[in-house]
């Protein structure tokens, strides 16, 4: 019990998207290193770190309340290191550093492979700023695996950054250039995962389809795709997220050749119009994203396909939000994350004149979304009386007794069983379909 007190502890707060969790994985398993130990509660931290998202307002005005509790806490007597780290932290240090006197520790995305040295600098009583990006050569990604990496599923970076420019997004500028993590790092780290009993395989990264295209020698990611899919114990491969004009005939092709790939493809298209398209610098119409989800179709019939789109970006007229809905019908997307513009500092999109309102953005976000509701309830009822195969992931969050796992196209089912269970890739006839999951029954 005395070491157990005597134990370093590190709380953290993680807001934003997969790049971010997994950035968190990553200190966790450099800090594990250095003595200390992951706690639940902030009380009972000796550091605390808030990972920042900045892609919209409101992920930043989350850190901000998040924040003051943590300060609060800090002033109220608690001994605690606090730092900020990821989007925001790279994005606003400096006002970040100024404005939050009794805050110890602010960085970027890049600060993530130095983690122990800023936390020792800190806990010297030295404030510490370090906003630089790394040099591309040799651009250190973290081989400890996330400490918390034992469930069935897992993310594995392989990039980090993004060179596409497009007019809203502010993540070029808050995680830098694209890097390429060199195959061999990804696939050891796949295989390290397969050995702690990970049976899903997450590649992430901000372009995916763009990997390795700027190193000469590195495989594309259609052939890492392939490599990893032959790694054995792999039963499972997603990954995310796809630029739809990168999106390549060898990645489809993967879908012919490889079952492990599974039959759920997200595919952020952001807008139906070409004009707010061509205004978004995506680089692509509408007609070339159909003509990828056609191959695709063609490629997995059963593939299911979900999207990110932003509603009231600059000049978008009701022809254009039309063009939005038509495409989400046309399509079928089985889901879809929706979001109001929102606009970031820094980015091109800022200096144009929005006559979008604010309250015309949220009517058109409720019409997107309650159509989505709609789409996403037939797919899952879809499957009523259908077996299905699931690869079982853990309790559900709501029944006692009932398990919960996701079917290749990543609908999440509900079922009475065991968590001996866990893990384990079962058959499961389903009963009834929901908005955002279904119900069923284990066949054996
Ligand atoms: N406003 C609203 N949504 C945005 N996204 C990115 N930048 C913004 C912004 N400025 C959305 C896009 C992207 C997803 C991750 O977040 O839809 O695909
Ligand atoms: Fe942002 Fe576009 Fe890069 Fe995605 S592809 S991270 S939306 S700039």
């Amino acid at each position: 019990m005395v070491e157990e007190s005597a134990e370093r502890k590190v709380y953290f707060k993680t807001f934003g998207c997969q790049m971010n969790e997994y950035d968190t994985g990553k200190m966790h398993a450099q800090l594990l290193r250095d003595g200390w130990a992951v706690t639940t509660d902030p009380a009972d931290a000796q550091l605390i770190v808030v990972n920042t998202c900045s892609i919209r307002e409101k992920a930043v005005d989350k850190m901000h309340s998040a924040l003051g509790e943590y300060r609060r806490m800090k002033r109220e007597g608690q001994d605690v290191v606090i730092g900020i780290a990821g989007c925001v932290a790279q994005e606003r240090g400096d006002e970040l550093y100024k404005k939050y006197r009794d805050v110890d520790l602010v960085f970027g995305p890049d600060g993530v492979p130095q983690i122990g040295k800023l936390v020792a600098e800190a806990r010297q009583g030295r404030r510490v700023l370090d906003t630089e990006f790394l040099d591309l050569e040799n651009y250190p990604f973290i081989q400890d695996i996330d400490p918390s990496a034992h469930g069935v599923g897992s993310f594995v970076t392989i990039q980090k950054g993004c060179d596409n420019k497009c007019t809203f997004c502010i993540v070029p500028y808050t995680r830098g250039v694209e890097v390429s993590r060199p195959h061999q790092e990804i696939l050891e780290e796949v295989r390290g995962l397969v050995a702690r009993g990970v049976r899903e395989i997450t590649l992430i990264g901000q372009n995916v389809n763009s990997y390795g295209l700027k190193v000469d020698g590195e495989l594309t990611f259609a052939q890492l795709l392939y490599a990893v899919a032959e790694v054995p114990g792999v039963d499972r491969i997603r990954y995310t997220t796809s630029h739809p004009r990168d999106m390549g005939d060898d990645v489809v092709q993967a879908y012919r050749d490889l079952p492990n790939l599974t039959s759920h493809l997200h595919l952020p298209v952001q807008s139906g119009s070409n004009k707010v398209l061509r205004r978004m610098k995506r680089y692509y119409t509408r007609e070339r994203y159909m003509r990828v989800v056609d191959a695709l179709r063609e490629a997995r019939p059963d593939i299911a396909l979900s999207t990110d789109f932003i509603v009231g970006f600059n000049d978008e007229f009701e022809e254009d939000f039309e063009a939005t809905m038509s495409l989400l019908n046309e399509v079928g997307f089985v889901g879809s994350f929706s979001f109001k513009y929102s606009p970031r500092p820094g980015t091109p999109a800022l200096k144009i004149r929005n006559p979008v309102t604010p309250e015309e953005a949220s009517r058109r976000l409720t019409v997107l979304q309650d159509r989505q509701r709609e789409l996403s309830t037939d797919f899952n009822r879809s499957h009523e009386g259908r077996v299905v195969e699931v690869l079982v992931e853990g309790p559900s969050r709501h029944d006692e007794g009932v398990i919960c796992g996701r079917t290749s196209s990543n609908v999440m089912v509900n079922f009475p069983g065991d968590a001996s269970l866990i893990g384990s890739m079962v058959d499961v006839r389903v009963t009834r379909g929901f908005t955002h999951s279904c119900r069923g029954e284990r066949v054996v």
